[in-house]
């Protein structure tokens, strides 16, 4: 007999279209949306705020083990706060995603950060969203994804929607060494590294509109759990 209600794992290189099917299949599935790259955003945004060296491993953690995040999951996009503060809209600034990586690479960060993610997940009912949750936060998750898509998609996406938000001076070759610069940081770290779980199921989602991945995915959640 389980004691807790399923768990769906999504990893993924960044601009994958992660976030967006992740809403959605949370709502879909009724399921609490965990989206534990807002988490590493938040304490990015919190060290560069106060103003510490953010290689100050000792100084970050000392920050991290203080601060307390809360998720806030009915507004869209995810509401996130850290010591009270919403920085729902800071945590995706160009800043904090240019810093994410060398603190999401710090021990101290992922361990106090996991254990916090691993709360969430205690009583299941959770799809988690990142790097490391099939690997790592949550290896006996029912169902893994591995959702990928090419560096040339994932970067035509990200313009796409930099230019929604009145940000079209970016070019798409600096986008795309955006890209492959964190996608390489986030696989090459030596903690937690981004990589597929010899169980998921990989979707390339190249083509693919966010409605067909999602379609995908809740087909896949319920082919895994009806016998539960
Ligand atoms: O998914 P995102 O772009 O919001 O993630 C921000 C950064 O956090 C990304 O560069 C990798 C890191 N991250 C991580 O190391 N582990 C996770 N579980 C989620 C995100």
């Amino acid at each position: 007999l389980r004691n807790r209600q399923p768990i769906l794992a999504i990893d993924g290189p960044a601009g994958a279209g992660k976030s967006t099917v992740t809403r959605q299949v949370a709502e879909r599935l009724n399921l609490l949306f965990l989206d534990t790259g807002a988490m590493y955003r938040a304490v990015t945004w919190l060290v560069l705020e106060s103003g510490i060296d953010i290689e100050d491993e000792p100084a970050v953690a000392e920050l991290v083990h203080q601060c307390q995040i809360e998720l806030v999951p009915q507004k869209d996009p995810l509401g996130i706060l850290i010591n009270g503060r919403d920085v729902t809209a800071e945590i995706r600034s160009s800043q904090v995603t240019a810093n994410v990586s060398a603190i999401a690479a710090q021990p101290v960060v992922r361990q106090c950060l996991v254990e916090q993610q691993q709360a969430y997940g205690r009583t299941g009912g959770v799809v988690a969203e990142g790097r490391d949750i099939g690997t790592y936060v949550f290896p006996d998750a029912e169902l893994k994804i591995f959702l990928t898509a090419s560096v040339k998609e994932r970067s035509q996406r990200r313009q796409l929607e930099l230019q929604q938000k009145g940000l079209a001076d970016i070019s798409l070759e600096q986008i795309e060494q955006e890209i492959a610069e964190r996608d390489h940081k986030d696989s090459t770290r030596s903690i937690a590294p981004l990589r597929k779980a010899p169980d998921a199921i990989e979707i390339q989602t190249d083509g693919l509109t966010i409605e067909q991945v999602t379609e995908q995915i809740i087909r896949l959640y319920h082919q895994k759990t009806s016998h539960l």
